[in-house]
């Protein structure tokens, strides 16, 4: 039998030989002109409309859903914003006999475990339970547009118009913001939504418009202040189902069109069915993360130079709901937080990461889970509500962006493939620091964990921090699907609130500090 003790020598023998890489990094003490205003909101969901009763509860809230989102609200000062839509979204239909809602759904598969309704018909409960979300919490809600039948689209706002003017909806301090018509309408022409008929952008504009003058009376928007979320749309072509072809064709010409006053864009960074070591590695690395995301730099300026706001409306890592071992484990939230942080310095003002229920890449399983979500096949015991790996990359981000409601970010300029960072400013001065290892560490790793040193240095005027502390998301391994800490505590628990005390360490600002790969710390400077 060999002893611990020798086996701990050999550990740290290993751990010494791998030399810690010192990584230099520049934090401006005061926010430089470049950096970006980020919103309080700027983590977001997207919720696939057809078991929206699942997620907020009907007779009831949901409360280890609820509990989840006042996590985040304590952190950010406001709730996350939710976008009610997506596939089902064009499969929705209004009954005013229908108690909540009534949902038909195909049969699943092993790539498709939890398949979306082919057909989701709703009464008014379907949208007044909206008020058992936290208060502040802002919506835009998707109509049907797909099925090119008014009357749904019609009925649909009129019951919106009576949630969300109720004294119920009121006091609860839930708001509509936005109403979005029809889900990715750019596909409509290949799916079998709109056939025998030339769909391009300028006949997408003229029955948008048809449509949104309908609404746009149905639901009393003007009096109640409700804007339609314009786009929607999957491509990336920058030019004709985007927002430059939009604005050409002339959708702000009509008074309906007026009401846009912000562009959505979805976007998944590939679609893969199933996963691999390297696709995990891949998703998480700092390069691909931005090329990504600055392909809409481009539609940024465009939107901005209209006066108009720009969000990623519909987005998550790989799309058949994510990819099995890589979507739904821990290298994911390092994804998920980079790719958010990164997405508000091109202008993205909120990142509204898709959800469904079983779906591989949601934050949250808000309901009991039957069947496995990687492969569909029946669990032996039923799985309860719980929170995956990338929960975790929004409680990193709203405790990073803070309650000061006049954050600012810029991203830190660091010569590291895999090390990614970002300042935040409360009222121009440096308050925190989010740094990101990348580098994959997985199960199978057979090599010793890396880690780096960061050597921090500060500039520009303004009093140096002399304390931080850093707080850690810590991660045994990349591919794990559970076990992570933040500051200590878990949140894998059966109500969503954390257990345990939280643990950060203070340390002297200039001593700098170590990351491991799979790892997020947040410097808190003082
Ligand atoms: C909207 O469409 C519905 C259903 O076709 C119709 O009953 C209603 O009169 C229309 N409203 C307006 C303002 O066009
Ligand atoms: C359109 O929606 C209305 C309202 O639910 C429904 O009565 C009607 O049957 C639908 N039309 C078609 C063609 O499906
Ligand atoms: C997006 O990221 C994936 C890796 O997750 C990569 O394969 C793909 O090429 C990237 N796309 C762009 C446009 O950079
Ligand atoms: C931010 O700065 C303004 C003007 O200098 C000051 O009035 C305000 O108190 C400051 N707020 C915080 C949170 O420091
Ligand atoms: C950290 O960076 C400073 C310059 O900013 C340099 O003088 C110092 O030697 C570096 N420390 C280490 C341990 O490399
Ligand atoms: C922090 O470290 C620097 C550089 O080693 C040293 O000059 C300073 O006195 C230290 N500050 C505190 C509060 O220990």
């Amino acid at each position: 039998m060999i002893s611990p003790a020798f086996l701990s020598v050999v550990l740290l023998a290993c751990l010494s030989a791998v030399q810690a890489q010192n990584v230099p990094v520049s934090v401006p003490l005061t926010a430089p002109s470049a950096a970006a205003t980020v919103k309080q909101s700027l983590m977001s969901f997207s919720i696939e409309q057809d078991r929206w009763t699942d997620w907020v509860g009907t007779t009831t809230p949901n409360t280890f859903f609820i509990n989840s989102l006042n996590n985040l609200k304590q952190r950010s000062g406001v709730p996350p914003a939710f976008r009610i839509g997506a596939d089902s979204e064009d499969r929705t239909n209004f009954n005013a006999k229908v108690d909540y809602c009534e949902n038909v759904f195909p049969g699943f598969s092993t790539t498709t475990p939890y398949p979306e309704a082919s057909n989701n018909i709703v009464g008014d409960k379907y949208y007044q339970v909206a008020s058992h979300l936290p208060s502040g919490t802002r919506i835009i809600w998707g109509v049907n547009f797909g099925s090119n039948n008014i009357t749904a689209a019609y009925l649909a706002a009129k019951s919106l118009q009576k949630a969300f003017s109720s004294s119920t909806m009121k006091n609860a301090g839930v708001s509509l913001d936005f109403i979005e018509i029809g889900n990715e309408a750019d596909f409509y022409g290949g799916n079998g939504d709109r056939t025998g008929i030339a769909w391009n952008i300028a006949e997408y504009t003229k029955e948008w418009t048809t449509f949104a003058t309908n609404i746009s009376a149905a639901a009393n928007m003007n009096s109640l202040g409700i804007k339609f979320m314009g786009g929607g749309f999957a491509n990336s072509d920058h030019k004709t189902f985007a927002p430059q072809g939009l604005f050409s064709s002339g959708i702000q010409n009509s008074a309906a069109g007026k009401l846009i006053t912000s562009f959505s864009q979805h976007h998944y960074s590939g679609s893969f069915c199933s996963g691999s070591g390297g696709l995990l590695q891949d998703l998480m690395t700092k390069a691909t993360i931005r090329s990504n995301v600055s392909i809409f730099a481009s539609d940024v300026v465009a939107t901005r130079a209209k006066g108009l706001d720009y969000i990623l409306g519909e987005t998550n890592s790989y799309s058949c709901h994510g990819a099995p071992g890589v979507s739904n484990v821990a290298g994911a939230a390092l994804w998920a937080l980079d790719y958010m942080l990164y997405s508000s310095q091109i202008g993205v003002s909120q990142v509204y990461f898709h959800q469904g229920v079983g779906y591989k890449y949601s934050f949250i399983q808000p309901a009991t889970l039957t069947r496995s979500i990687l492969d569909g096949s029946t669990l032996s015991t039923p799985l309860a509500p719980h929170l995956q790996p990338t929960y975790y990359a929004a409680l990193v981000a709203t405790e990073a962006i803070g309650t000061s409601g006049s954050t600012k970010a810029v991203e830190l300029s660091i010569n590291d493939p895999r090390i990614a960072g970002y300042a935040f400013f409360e009222n121009g001065t440096l308050k925190r620091a989010v740094l990101i290892n990348s580098e994959a560490f997985f199960t199978t790793t057979t090599t010793p964990r890396t880690s780096k040193v960061i050597n921090l240095s500060f500039s520009g005027s303004g009093s140096k921090p002399k304390t931080m502390t850093v707080k850690r998301l810590a991660i045994k391994h990349a591919d794990d699907d559970h076990g992570l800490t933040w500051g200590g505590q878990t949140f894998e628990t059966n109500n969503a609130l954390p257990s345990g005390a939280v643990s950060v360490q203070t340390v002297n600002a200039s001593a700098g500090v170590t990351i491991s790969a799979t790892e997020v710390v947040l410097l808190s400077f003082q």
